[in-house]
């Protein structure tokens, strides 16, 4: 298989979904970066069969929030001096802004001009958000 190094100092995202690393890596906006970035695809893995991995190579800190939503069982890794210093899990985030819409016809968000709609997570397995105007219930 191909082989790519270890980093010095930067981010690997692990556990992407396979097919989900190119939209992980959009949405980042990596293609942006002049640092060194890898995207493989199709990484063989004990526990899910197949995965998609990123390895950025960087000193800049990056907001991982948008990943929560894409796929939140990936696993961000943070490498320091060569060694790996902090693993984080995760998850759905608990609020989320701007990004969902009401999907009740009558919420008063559809008729004014509201920015910035808060939905709050009201169950982690079906991913579904609650509108903080009606409370009516979106899936993601
Ligand atoms: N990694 C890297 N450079 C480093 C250290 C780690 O690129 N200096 C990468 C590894 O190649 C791996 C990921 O970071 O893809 C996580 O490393 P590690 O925790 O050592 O691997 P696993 O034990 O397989 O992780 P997990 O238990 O989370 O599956
Ligand atoms: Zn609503």
């Amino acid at each position: 298989m191909i082989n790519v190094s270890k980093i010095k100092k930067g981010i690997v995202i692990d556990h992407i979904e396979a097919n989900c690393g190119y939209k992980i890596f959009s949405q980042l906006g990596l293609d942006k970066l002049d640092d060194v970035v890898v995207l493989m695809r199709n990484v063989p893995s004990r526990k899910m069969g197949i995965k998609d991995l990123i390895k950025i190579e960087t000193d800049i800190e990056l907001d991982f929030t948008i990943l929560g939503l894409i796929d939140p069982n990936v696993t961000i890794n943070y490498v320091e001096d060569g060694i790996l210093k902090k693993k984080e899990q995760l998850t759905l985030p608990k609020m989320i802004e701007g990004i969902l819409e009401c999907k009740n016809p009558v919420c008063i968000t559809k008729h004014q001009k509201i920015d910035d709609i808060k939905f709050y997570l009201v169950n982690e397995k079906t991913k579904e958000y609650r509108c903080e105007y009606c409370d009516t219930k979106t899936s993601l």
